[in-house]
C-alpha cells in the first residue's frame, strides 16, 4: 500500500457518521435483515428461489455444478430466453402499455416514450432483420452506438436469437474497435452515422469503416440514422452497409423467441486487464439474468409498479448492461435513458430530467458527483427532486464528502445512498448496503449482499482481522460470475483463480480494508489497472500504445490520484535518439503528437493528463520499473525510498525535468 493510500485510509476510518434507513422504507423493504442468515445457511437454495423471478421454458435440475471449478455451470439443464424475460412476459401479463423507456435525447425536446408493447415489436423486428442479414444463434454481433433506444433494442434482439453481443463504447477508437471485432470474430456491426455530444453531432460510422480496413471479419454493417450527418465520399459500401430504417422498419413484428440453455453465451464485454490485450469477459444467460435482476430489485429496493429508475451509465460498459438493460427490464420497471452529457446544454440538465420524469431511484458514479459538487448546490437547488428515494453509486470508491453531498444536496437527506462494489467480471452488485437494512457509512460499501460471500485476505489467503487491510476476494461462486475470458480459458484461470488457488477464492484485483465492525472499505486496484472517472484502463495498454509510436523508445504509465477523476493517466516517455531537436517547443510538439497517438490507438478516454519526456526510467537492478516512484512525482510528493534503484540519480533527473508535459 502506498503512503498516500494509507493516509487516505486512516482519514476514512475516522469517518463516524451513520445514516439509518428511513423507517418507512425499512418497513416496506424488499429485503430484510434475516435474508443474510437464510442465504448463508442454504446458498444454493437462496439462488434457486431468486431464479423464480424469471420465466423458464424448462426448469433446471441442478442449481450449481462446480465440479469443474473454476468453470461454473448455474441452473444446469434450464432453458430460457433473456429477451422474452425482459419484454414479452410483461406484455403477456397485461403491462404492454406501461412505459419501459423514457428516452431523452441530448438536443432538448428530442424525446421518445417507448412502452413494453412497442419495445416487443421493435426487438422482434430487429431480431428478424439480423436473421435476414445472416446472423444465427452463436454468431457474434458488435454494437457501436450512442445512447439511443436502438442500442437497447439491438442488445435484446441479439439475446432473442441467441447471438452474443459485444458492445464497444463509442469513446473507443477505430483501432480499439478493430481489435475487439477481431478477437470475438463479429460478423455484423450495428452502428449509427453519429451521436450528439455537447450540442454537436459526432461521427461514429467512419470509425467502423476504418476498423474494417484492419480486420475482415465483418460481413454486414447495420447503420441507424441518428444525426443525419454526411458520411463522407467513401462513407458507404453497398456490399456491406445497410440502413436500419430499410432493414428493421420493414421487418415483421412477429418473432417467436427460442429458449436457450442457461449457459448459452449472452454477451462478451471487453475490459482492461494487466496486459496490453483487453479481456473479453463472457457472461451466459441464466445465472447472469438471475444475478442482475435480483440485485437490481434488492439493492435498490425496487417497487416496479411505482418507481421511475435512472442509471446514467453508458451502455458500452457493464453497468449499462446489468443496470439499464437486463436487470431493470427483467424487473419490468419504467426507466429513463439519456443520450447526452450531464451538463449540456446547461449545468442542471440531469436534475431537470429527474424533476420532469419524477425519478425515484438514481444510480451514477462518484466522478459525476464530484464534478457537480464543484458547481455548487445552487444548480440542483433550482429543481424539485423530492421524488427521489434511493441514490446509488458505482465504479470507484466514493469519498465521504461526495457521499454526504450526494445524500444532502441531491437526496434532501431522505435518501439512503447505496455504494455498490462490483466489476465487469462479477456481472452484478456484490458488496453494498441494503437501503432498508443497513445503517450506511459514507465511503464504505459495507458487506456482501445476501447470497454472496466475500472477504479481505492477506498474502497467504487468510482472512484479516477487523481493522486490517488486504486483498478483496469472493470466497464462493455466484450466478452472474464470468464464465471465462473469450477464447482464453487459461488466462481466466491465471487472472482470477491462481492467486488464491489453495483456497479456491476469486481474486478481484482490488485492495480493501475491514473496519472495526467488519465492514468493507474498497480502496482501489492493486494491479496495473487504473480507474479514471470510473473507467478501467490498463497501464500496459497505454504503454504499448506509446511505444508503437516511432519516436518512442520506452514508456511507463501510472495512475496518479486526481481530485476530479479519481485517478488520471500520467505517462513517462523516453524518446528515440534524434526524435527531437533542442528546446521546449519541440518537446511540446512531441507531447501533443504522442497524446493524439494514444487517442487514436485507444480512444479519447485513455488520453494522458500529462506526458513527461525523461532521459531514463527508474528501474531496479533486475530491470523492473519502479512505478511507486513515478507516482510520487506525478502526485507532487517527495520521492520515496530509492535505495533499490540501479541508479539512484535518475529520480533527480526526472523530478527536475517535469516542465515538459501537456
Ligand atoms: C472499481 C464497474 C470502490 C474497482 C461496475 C473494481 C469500485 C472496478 C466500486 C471494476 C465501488 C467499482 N467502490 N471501487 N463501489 N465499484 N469499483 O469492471 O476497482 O468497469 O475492480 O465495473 O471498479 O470496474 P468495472
Amino acid at each position: 500500500m502506498s503512503d498516500q493510500t494509507a493516509e487516505t485510509l486512516a482519514n476514512l476510518l475516522k469517518e463516524d457518521r451513520r445514516f439509518e434507513p428511513p423507517a418507512e422504507l425499512a418497513e416496506a423493504a424488499n429485503v430484510t435483515a434475516d435474508a443474510y442468515a437464510a442465504a448463508a445457511e442454504d446458498r444454493e437454495g437462496f439462488w434457486a428461489a431468486a431464479a423464480e423471478r424469471l420465466s423458464w421454458d424448462t426448469t433446471w435440475d441442478q442449481v450449481l455444478d462446480w465440479s469443474n471449478a473454476p468453470f461454473a455451470k448455474w441452473y444446469v439443464g434450464g432453458r430460457l430466453n433473456a429477451a422474452y424475460n425482459c419484454v414479452d412476459r410483461h406484455v403477456e401479463a397485461g403491462r404492454g402499455d406501461k412505459v419501459a423507456i423514457h428516452w431523452v435525447g441530448e438536443p432538448e425536446g428530442d424525446t421518445r416514450d417507448i412502452t413494453y408493447a412497442q419495445l416487443k415489436d421493435e426487438v422482434s423486428q430487429a431480431a428478424n432483420a439480423l436473421t435476414a442479414l445472416g446472423v444465427r444463434a452463436g454468431d457474434r454481433v458488435a454494437i457501436y452506438l450512442p445512447m439511443i433506444p436502438e442500442a437497447v433494442v439491438t442488445m435484446l434482439a441479439c439475446a432473442r436469437i441467441g447471438a452474443p453481443h459485444t458492445v464497444v463504447f463509442g469513446g473507443f477508437s477505430a483501432d480499439a474497435l478493430a481489435s475487439r471485432l477481431d478477437d470475438c470474430q463479429a460478423k455484423v456491426v450495428v452502428t449509427a452515422d453519429g451521436g450528439y455530444r455537447r450540442g454537436t453531432a459526432s461521427a461514429l460510422k467512419p470509425a467502423v469503416d476504418e476498423a474494417r480496413t484492419k480486420t475482415d471479419v465483418v460481413e454486414k454493417v447495420l447503420v441507424v440514422r441518428r444525426t443525419g450527418q454526411d458520411l463522407g465520399e467513401n462513407g458507404w459500401d453497398d456490399a456491406v452497409d445497410v440502413w436500419w430504417h430499410d432493414a428493421v422498419d420493414s421487418a415483421s413484428t412477429e418473432h417467436t423467441p427460442e429458449a436457450f440453455d442457461a449457459e448459452h453465451p449472452l454477451y462478451v464485454m471487453y475490459t482492461s486487464g494487466t496486459t496490453g490485450k483487453p479481456k473479453g469477459i463472457l457472461h451466459t444467460t441464466g445465472g447472469y439474468l438471475v444475478g442482475s435482476s435480483y440485485t437490481h430489485w434488492a439493492v435498490f429496493d425496487l417497487k416496479p409498479e411505482t418507481d421511475v429508475y435512472w442509471c446514467t451509465a453508458d451502455i458500452g460498459w457493464v453497468t449499462g448492461h446489468s443496470y439499464i438493460v437486463y436487470g431493470p427490464l427483467a424487473n419490468g420497471v419504467t426507466q429513463v435513458l439519456y443520450e447526452g452529457t450531464p451538463d449540456s446544454p446547461e449545468p442542471g440538465r440531469w436534475w431537470k430530467i429527474i424533476a420532469d420524469y419524477g425519478v425515484t431511484i438514481f444510480y451514477t458514479a462518484p466522478t459525476a458527483i464530484r464534478s457537480f459538487m464543484k458547481q455548487g448546490h445552487e444548480v440542483p437547488d433550482r429543481f424539485d427532486m423530492s421524488s427521489l428515494r434511493i441514490l446509488g453509486s458505482v465504479g470507484e470508491p466514493i469519498n465521504p464528502e461526495a457521499y454526504v453531498w450526494y445524500r444532502h444536496v441531491i437526496g434532501g437527506d431522505r435518501t439512503p445512498v447505496v455504494d455498490t462494489w462490483w466489476q465487469t467480471e462479477t456481472g452484478a452488485i456484490m458488496i453494498s448496503p441494503l437501503p432498508g437494512v443497513t445503517a450506511g457509512k459514507p465511503g464504505s460499501a459495507m458487506t456482501a449482499i445476501p447470497g454472496i460471500e466475500a472477504d479481505v485476505v492477506d498474502d497467504e489467503g487468510n482472512s484479516v482481522p477487523n481493522g486490517s487491510g488486504g486483498y478483496l476476494v469472493v470466497t464462493s461462486p455466484w450466478p452472474s460470475m464470468l464464465r471465462t475470458i473469450w477464447g482464453d480459458d487459461q488466462r481466466y484461470v491465471d487472472t482470477y483463480w491462481s492467486r488464491f488457488k489453495a483456497q479456491g477464492y476469486y481474486f478481484a484485483g482490488d485492495g480493501a480494508k475491514k473496519d472495526d465492525d467488519g465492514d468493507i472499505w474498497v480502496l482501489g486496484r492493486v494491479d496495473d489497472v487504473m480507474n479514471v472517472s470510473g473507467h478501467r484502463l490498463s497501464t500496459t495498454e497505454i504503454e504499448s500504445a506509446l511505444v508503437s509510436h516511432p519516436k518512442v523508445a520506452e514508456s511507463a504509465v501510472v495512475g496518479a490520484t486526481d481530485p476530479d477523476t479519481g485517478q488520471a493517466v500520467v505517462a513517462y516517455v523516453i524518446l528515440r535518439d534524434g526524435a527531437v531537436g533542442d528546446g521546449d517547443l519541440d518537446d511540446r510538439a512531441i507531447v501533443r503528437e504522442l497524446s493524439d497517438h494514444v487517442r487514436k490507438e485507444i480512444g479519447p478516454i485513455a488520453k494522458p493528463r500529462q506526458i513527461m519526456i525523461v532521459p531514463e526510467l527508474p528501474k531496479t537492478r533486475s530491470g523492473k520499473i519502479m512505478r511507486r516512484l513515478l507516482r510520487d512525482v506525478a502526485e507532487g510528493r517527495v520521492v520515496g525510498d530509492t535505495t533499490t534503484l540501479a541508479d539512484s540519480s535518475i529520480m533527480d533527473l526526472i523530478s527536475a525535468g517535469q516542465a515538459t508535459s501537456t
